[in-house]
């Protein structure tokens, strides 16, 4: 369950804030926003039917289960933010240190490698085994050279360090039918899992691209989706009050028109600091347009900035509060633990003169910030969640997803495409036919 507290837009002066009748005001809009937003025929909430992929994961999970050490992810971008956020939030802090196979559920470790930093690439080497060690190569469009430069980097490691043959060692995401990594795929007799052709990268990571490493730690993929279709029915509610997503999405909008160009999304829980990570790709590549939908040039975006409570209190909280009125902060807060023992973890007697939890600490730092930042006209909302699980992750990719496609509409652009970044990938490509 997640619900949504925006009661301190309207506690904020006007300027800064939204009154309920500003924030509710074009909410009879919403068909035609969902209209439009089928129009563009995108696949990211259609995915969630598509139960044949979630069994053909199933399937491989279990045929590889105790065969590697290591899995490590080749990818960049929303081939590589959602599997990183899915471990961070799901599995242990340290998992990868865990001494014991067993407490990790007998789960291979998970790295991620999104970057071509030579010191990256060389130190992973460090800690893994080659002949234990899957490689998961992720690309939609199966031509990014990062991507594929890592590919043959680490294929050429496994022809002289393993004795197995190349397709033990490698599995891919990527189109069905296009890209260089398809052709190698066909090739190789690699086993690959296919990207649907109309999800992004950024908006992929309930397709296989987050499923199938997450399936290999031991995350339960089934109920990361069922969360997700639970969001995905506010989403298309035509009521205001059960469409979370354009409730979100609205006070984005609205607030960007007021000044607020930034959109800090704060956790106050450390297994969530990926998921800003994660929307904060989604934010930027989606809504940061030269263009309209009618080709004008309106240099539209929402600067994302994502912060982890209560660590950045000591960090970005004066800047926040002090600094230019330009920000909407978003605040995620977690109600309990899935685990009960995390709730009940006391602070002894020495600290206050009573014993309190940390969990009652970190509470109390939040509901002070977000006092604080209220009262000097900080617009702020909290999104309220009653723990970090599968369900709930699932319900929140998704939320943020659809108001995404709300916020796309909102402003009149595409916001599935990103030409800013594929111009500075032909030119890479350019300049190295160059040299
Ligand atoms: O959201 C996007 O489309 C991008 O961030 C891509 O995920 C990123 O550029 C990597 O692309 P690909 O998956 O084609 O390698």
């Amino acid at each position: 369950m997640i619900s949504l507290n925006f009661e301190n837009l309207v506690s904020v002066t006007k300027k800064h804030g939204l009154s309920l009748a500003e924030i509710k005001k074009d909410s009879e809009k919403i068909p035609k926003l969902l209209e439009q937003i089928k129009k563009r025929n995108q696949g990211f909430y259609e995915i969630l039917d598509d139960r044949e992929t979630v069994k053909k994961i199933a399937t491989f999970a279990k045929k590889i289960k105790g065969k590697y050490k290591s899995i490590v992810v080749l990818g960049i971008g929303g081939s590589a933010l959602g599997t990183i956020c899915l471990q961070q939030s799901l599995k242990h802090c340290f998992e990868n240190e865990l001494k014991n196979s067993k407490t990790r559920e007998n789960t291979p470790k998970l790295y991620v490698l999104d970057n071509i930093d030579p010191q990256l690439i060389s130190e992973i080497e460090d800690i893994i085994d080659y002949g234990k060690t899957l490689f998961i190569v992720v690309t939609k469009s199966g031509t990014t050279p990062e991507t594929l430069s890592q590919y043959f980097y680490f294929r050429d490691k496994i022809r002289t360090k393993s004795s197995h043959k190349l397709n033990a060692h490698f599995v891919f995401i990527t189109d069905r039918q296009k890209g260089r990594l398809r052709q190698i795929a066909n090739e190789e007799k690699i086993t690959t899992f296919e990207i649907p052709e109309n999800v992004g990268g950024r908006f992929s990571v309930l397709t296989t691209v987050g499923l199938l490493p997450a399936a290999l730690i031991g995350i339960n993929i089934g109920k990361l989706i069922e969360g997700a279709k639970t969001m995905c029915k506010k989403f298309f509610s035509k009521n205001f009050t059960e469409n979370l997503p354009y409730q979100i999405a609205t006070i984005q909008y609205l607030l960007n028109k007021k000044g607020k160009t930034i959109n800090v999304l704060m956790p106050y829980s450390q297994k969530l600091i990926r998921f800003a990570d994660w929307y904060r790709q989604l934010l930027a590549e989606s809504i940061g347009k030269k263009l309209n939908n009618k080709g004008k040039e309106i240099f539209a975006g929402i600067t994302p900035i994502n912060a982890l409570g209560v660590t950045d209190q000591h960090s970005q909280l004066q800047l926040y509060s002090e600094g230019p009125n330009d920000k909407l902060i978003i605040f995620i807060e977690v109600g309990a633990y899935a685990n009960k023992k995390f709730a009940k973890l006391e602070i002894p007697s020495a600290f206050m003169g009573k014993k309190i939890t940390f969990h009652h600490l970190l509470q109390t730092e939040k509901n002070a910030t977000v006092q604080a930042l209220t009262q000097t006209n900080r617009p702020n909302i909290t999104l309220k969640i009653n723990q970090i699980d599968e369900n709930t992750l699932g319900e929140l990719f998704l939320l943020f997803e659809a108001s995404i496609a709300f916020l796309g509409e909102l402003f009149d652009i595409n916001a599935y495409d990103q030409p800013g970044v594929e111009l500075s990938k032909t030119l890479t490509k350019k300049y190295l036919a160059q040299n």
